[in-house]
Order: structure tokens, then sequence, then C-alpha cells
């Protein structure tokens, strides 16, 4: 940790930072519309929104996939706006993409190896390896098998597995529940829980917003363009009014209907 500069003493610090952020495609009307989100050091921060909110454009604009009309991107305090995917990445920022990219042809060490290709330093990989095997258990255990034979939620381990080979200072994940079945999800989250208490932050985006909320410290609501509500998951979770507007109801209530 370096010394905080003296202005920086009563605020608290970010590893990454969208300010005001304005973003969209072509000349359809802005997705982003003056979007701002702080995820702070070994953090997990949730953004929750419907299918469509703009979850997955946040990620790009954060990843130098998109670039923002306006607003800044500050990774520790710097600002890094305007920067395509590959200095993104050179700055700590990696992205887990939606849906499945494991080469299921391919070894569970071929596809890890993948996120080291900018790695010069052998030893290097080799301790990004035993990091991500530590973390990842199966990831190790299934090192030398095809990729494909893994199933779904071991895959994603093989991709967080990936993104962690360049050691980021955040990790941008976008829906790993998706296509997963609820007892293959709680693991998938357990995994990132384990990211950030390896020092890792993550900006997590997911429509299972109430099952993202229980495994992040901060939850932000995305809505029209801006995150709508903000503050600590648990109040989040126990907010009755936001509950129904955005999480499907109340969990008595869910549980409730659900059984029968
Ligand atoms: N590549 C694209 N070109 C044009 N419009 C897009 C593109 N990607 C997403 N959109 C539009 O931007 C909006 C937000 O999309 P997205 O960020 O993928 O939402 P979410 O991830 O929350 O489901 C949607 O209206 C979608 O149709
Ligand atoms: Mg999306």
């Amino acid at each position: 940790m370096s010394e905080p500069t003296p202005a920086a003493g009563a605020q608290q610090e970010y590893l990454l930072e969208l300010d005001d952020i304005q973003a969209g495609y072509g000349r359809a009307a802005m997705v982003l519309r003056g979007l701002t989100i702080k995820v702070p050091a070994s953090t997990v921060v949730c953004l929750v929104g419907p299918n469509g909110a703009g979850k997955s454009t946040v990620l790009k604009v954060a990843s130098g996939l998109l670039k923002p009309r306006s607003g800044r991107i500050l990774v520790g305090g710097e600002d890094v706006t305007g920067q395509g995917p590959q200095e993104m990445l050179s700055s700590g920022l990696a992205h887990v993409l939606q849906g499945h990219s494991v080469f299921r042809e391919m070894t569970v060490a071929e596809n890890v190896l993948l996120g080291a290709y900018t790695l010069r330093d052998k030893q290097q990989v080799a301790e990004r390896v035993a990091f991500v095997q530590n973390l990842f258990p199966i990831v190790g255990e299934r090192w030398k098998q095809l990729a494909g034979l893994l199933s779904g939620g071991q895959q994603k381990q093989v991709e967080f597995a990936r993104s962690l080979m360049v050691s980021p200072r955040v990790v941008l994940l976008d829906e790993p529940s998706m296509g997963l079945d609820p007892k293959t999800t709680a693991t998938v989250f357990e995994q990132v829980v384990r990211m950030r208490d390896a020092g890792v932050a993550v900006l997590l985006v997911e429509q299972n917003a109430r099952r993202a909320l229980e495994t992040a410290d901060i939850g932000c609501v995305l809505d029209l363009g801006r995150v709508h509500i903000t503050g600590p998951a648990p109040e989040l979770l126990a907010d009755p009014q936001l509950s129904e507007l955005y999480l499907g109801g109340r969990p008595g209530e869910r549980a409730a209907s659900a059984n029968g």
C-alpha cells in the first residue's frame, strides 16, 4: 500500500471508478446515462438489473471494449478513459464475458494459459498457475483433461482462472450464473468470494439479483441507465420496497410461491 495523499485522507480508496458515464451504440439512444460506480479494494460490488438494462454495457466500458461518450474511468486513481482493451488489461482490469468462453476441445491447462500469453517470465507464469490451482482446486485436479468434459460450473472456474493469470486488480464478471442450476450457481458465487478473499476486487453484474446480492458486499441497482440505488448489499436485500420492485418480491413470499 502506498502512502495516502493528503487529499485522499477523508476519501475511501477505489480500485475502479466509473464516473458519470454516458455510453451507447451507434445512433441508438444512450444506454448508460450518467452512470457512476465505485469499486473499493477487497470488495465484491454487484450491479443488478433486468435483461437489457445495460449491465454488459457497463463492463464493456470498464474493459475498454466500448468507449464512453462522456465521463471518466479511473483505475487506482489514475485516469484511463479512452484506453482500448489491451491497455485496460495492462492497467489491471480483466473481463470474464457473458456466456461461455471455454474452448471445449482444448485442455484445462491450455484454456487457463491463454490468459498468460502476455507474460514473458516463465517463473511468473508458474506462480500464477500455482495461485489459480490453489484458489480453484478443480482446475488443478482436471488440469490435463479436455475442458469440454467439465461441468458448466467447473468451466466457469476455468474462465475465472484464465482471467486471474495477469494478476488483475479488478475482475469484471458478466453473469457468471447464466445457464447454471441453483446448486452450481451457489458454488460459482463461493468462488467469487474466494477471489475477493485472495485480494482481487470484483465487479459482478447479474440478472439473478437476489442470489448475487447475497454474495456481494455492495449492491447497485441499474435503472434507466443510471445507478438508481446503492448501498451495503445486506441493506438492499432487507429493504421491502426494493425487494418488491427489483428482486421479485420478499424472500419469504418467493419461497412460499416456489413451494406451492
Ligand atoms: N453491440 C450492440 N449494438 C447495438 N445495441 C446493443 C449492442 N449491445 C447491446 N445493445 C443494446 O444495449 C442495451 C443494453 O444491453 P446490455 O448491456 O447487453 O444489457 P444487459 O447486459 O443488462 O442485458 C440493449 O437495449 C441492447 O439491445
Ligand atoms: Mg448482459
